[in-house]
């Protein structure tokens, strides 16, 4: 009988390298503050953000894919058609379908890879990572383009005070592929579908098409979250360092998902980070942009110290579902 042909792949993966495109706009807080009745002193205590980076009406979250996943091809050193998949966390594409993904792959040159767009909010990053990872692993890919790509200023509401403030838009990507040494350690993921009501959409859009709700924006109730990000998130974060084999004190860097200052903050206390890890704090210029906020914060650590570059960085994303993903990965 003939033997069904299985495949197999490499056993190490890493990613190669990352590129980033932010909004055009620099939005600080004053310019939001009239509508939710609040002020610049409150937004940069209780959220470290002074200023939001949002695209203009003409740039989609497309533009914003294809500007860092160019960027990452770019300094990966393989050619476009190298990649066999792209995978892009969004949870702010306008149209259901066709994918992000799939227009993304074409117009940076990785046609025909397999592209598809995955939807696990501010987790998003973390999981598209997962898969890239196993999908390579397993020999389901080579090289994969992983993008985290939002434009939430199309989903907020200016006169919403439990989010709105928060976010911003930008995409980051990363190329990844086989390697020679461990690149990216066990993920540490799962959800909690209970809490379903704590952040995401308020309506959905056939209530919008039937004229029974306004165009669909994001909520949250932001002390629930806040309180869940705190405890359960920093557990899941030391989970995924016990898991990778490694200790607080071998941490390079600390690029937690951008949601908060104050959460930042609170993680690097609760893991006891030494004073030699550097922790991501993009959140003050960038704002939150949910899937795209890790490689975005990740891109501007490398560039600010670039002495990183191979070393250890723990990574935590959580959000809307909820959902929550975390590794640890050597940095490119
Ligand atoms: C949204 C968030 C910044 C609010 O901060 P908070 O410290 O929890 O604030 P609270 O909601 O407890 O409100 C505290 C006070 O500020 C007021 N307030 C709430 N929102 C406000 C705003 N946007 N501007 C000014 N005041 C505001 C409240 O009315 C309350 O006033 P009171 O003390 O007089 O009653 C915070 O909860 C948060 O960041 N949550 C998690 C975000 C997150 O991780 N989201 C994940 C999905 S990406």
């Amino acid at each position: 009988m003939t033997t069904l042909k299985q495949a197999t792949g490499p056993a190490y993966t890493r990613i190669y390298s990352v590129g980033a495109a932010r909004g055009e706009n620099a939005v600080p807080n004053d310019d939001l503050i009239g509508p939710i009745d609040s002020s610049d002193e409150w937004i940069r205590q209780r959220t470290g953000i002074i200023t939001r980076t949002r695209a203009v009406p003409e740039t989609d979250a497309i533009d914003l894919s294809t500007a860092a996943a160019a960027e990452a091809i770019e300094k990966s050193g393989l050619a476009p058609s190298d990649i066999d998949v792209v995978i892009v966390a969004t949870i702010s594409n306008p149209k259901q379908t066709p994918s992000v993904s799939a227009i993304v792959a074409d117009r940076v040159g990785a046609n025909p890879a397999a592209a598809y767009d995955i939807n696990a909010a501010c987790a998003g990053y973390a999981y598209a990572v997962a898969q890239a990872d196993a999908l390579i692993r397993a020999g389901a890919a080579k090289n994969a383009l992983v993008i985290g790509a939002e434009k939430l200023s199309d989903i907020v509401d200016p006169a919403d005070r439990s989010i709105s403030f928060l976010l911003g838009d930008g995409a980051g990507a990363v190329v990844i592929g086989p390697s020679d040494t461990p690149g990216i350690s066990a993920t540490v993921w799962g959800s909690d579908g209970s809490k379903s009501d704590a952040v995401g959409m308020n309506h959905t859009l056939t209530e919008f098409r039937d004229g029974q709700a306004p165009w669909p924006t994001l909520r949250q109730e932001g002390p629930t979250v806040f309180r869940w990000a705190v405890w359960e998130m920093a557990k899941v974060a030391k989970q995924a360092l016990e898991q990778a084999g490694v200790e607080a004190a071998d941490l390079a860097a600390f690029i937690p998902h951008q949601a908060n200052m104050r959460i930042v903050d609170e993680f690097a206390k609760q893991l006891k980070l030494p004073e030699t890890t550097v922790i991501a704090r993009d959140i003050e210029t960038t704002g939150n942009t949910s899937a795209a906020s890790i490689p975005l914060a990740t891109h501007r650590l490398l560039e600010e110290h670039p002495e990183l570059s191979g070393g250890l960085a723990l990574q935590i994303g959580f959000g809307a579902g909820l959902v929550f993903g975390a590794q640890v990965v050597v940095l490119p």
